[in-house]
């Protein structure tokens, strides 16, 4: 196949992410690792998939129509990916954001017209004004406006069964141990996975969960516990959500912080590659299960992973020194 030479707008460059072997920053770690670079999409994260097929899919079911209003609630990637939408198709978008968001990111979403609704991320997931319950609260005062609901909504999952796993089955040539991500609302993980494991049932699905999130004990014990505050944005969530097929992961991992970050830090030095936390979380992630299956008798496990976004929009956060001493990862 052949790279088309011109794309007819912007949402038509989505996909067809470069697929990278990792060098030094798995050295040692006795395993092939494969990184799909998603932070190449046209608005910069893995997010533009499912901006692009959710509203072409609401456009040809006739719940959009040029003029209209987009609302979704975002860590900032789906809200970018949304604002490229909209301009290509004249609909007004509106964002529900966390005002502790990395400040690059706000700033990225004006620039491109959005309305941002902030909320405080401190308030907990039953508080009428939190991050959670904001998007759903506006959606029901407004009927008129288009809710994709990212975070139950299994379309969600579906842009990635269609188009990141073909992509990398292609990629790798079907060879494939494992696939390892981190989980947010769970779309990237659960539709790439779900095809992955039609191809080739042995592939091994493995996601990645902040400390402090509540999908790790939900995952491991069935027991939902208190959410507590973590700085890596993107994954994780203080509430079982509707979009993750949990049946689907074989097995959760939890990580810190400070393990994100400084994997993160180290993915830009070692492999020149910048790209934002929770790619540093996806990192330490393919090196914990490296060990894991040669453990298991695979010699050199076949790794393939996932960089949703790029370093560019946490220069003020994990790339900042002061930041980070600031809040105890050094
Ligand atoms: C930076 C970043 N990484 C990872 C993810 C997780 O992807 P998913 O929501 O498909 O689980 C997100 C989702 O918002 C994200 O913004």
């Amino acid at each position: 196949m052949t790279a088309p030479r011109t794309f007819d707008g912007l949402p038509a460059a989505v996909g067809w992410t470069p697929m990278v072997r990792l060098r030094r920053s798995v050295e040692g770690a006795g395993c092939e690792a494969f990184a799909k670079l998603e932070f190449l999409n046209p608005m910069g994260s893995v997010k533009d998939r499912i901006a692009r097929f959710m509203v072409e899919r609401a456009f040809e079911r006739g719940e959009l129509r040029p003029g209209g209003t987009i609302l979704e609630s975002s860590s900032g990637n789906t809200a970018m990916g949304l604002a490229m939408m909209a301009i290509e198709h004249g609909l007004r978008c509106v964002m529900v954001v966390r005002r502790q968001t990395s400040q690059e990111k706000l700033d990225c979403l004006r620039a491109m017209g959005v309305e941002l609704v902030l909320v405080d991320g401190d308030l907990p997931p039953e508080d009428p004004e939190s991050y959670n319950q904001k998007a759903r609260r506006l959606a029901e005062e407004h009927p008129d406006w288009w809710f994709p609901d990212q975070h139950n909504n299994r379309e969600n999952s579906e842009a990635h069964y269609r188009t990141t796993g073909p992509e990398i089955w292609e990629q790798m040539e079907g060879r494939i141990d494992a696939l390892v991500a981190g989980i947010g609302t769970g779309g990237t993980i659960c539709g790439t996975g779900r095809y992955l494991k039609e191809r080739d049932p042995s592939i091994r699905v493995i996601a990645v969960d902040p400390e402090g999130s509540v999908f790790f004990d939900w995952y491991h014990q069935h027991r939902l516990v208190e959410p507590r505050r973590y700085l890596i944005e993107g994954l994780g969530d203080e509430e079982i959500i509707g979009c993750p097929e949990f049946e689907l992961i074989d097995d959760m991992l939890r990580v810190t912080d400070r393990e994100a970050f400084l994997a993160t830090r180290e993915l830009a030095r070692t492999e020149g590659i910048l790209a934002g936390g929770s790619s540093g979380a996806a990192l330490w992630g393919v090196r914990r299960v490296a060990r894991t299956l040669r453990a298991q008798g695979i010699e050199r496990p076949r790794i393939v992973t996932l960089f949703p976004d790029s370093g560019s929009r946490y220069l003020s956060t994990i790339f900042s020194d002061r930041w980070m001493a600031d809040h105890g990862l050094l």
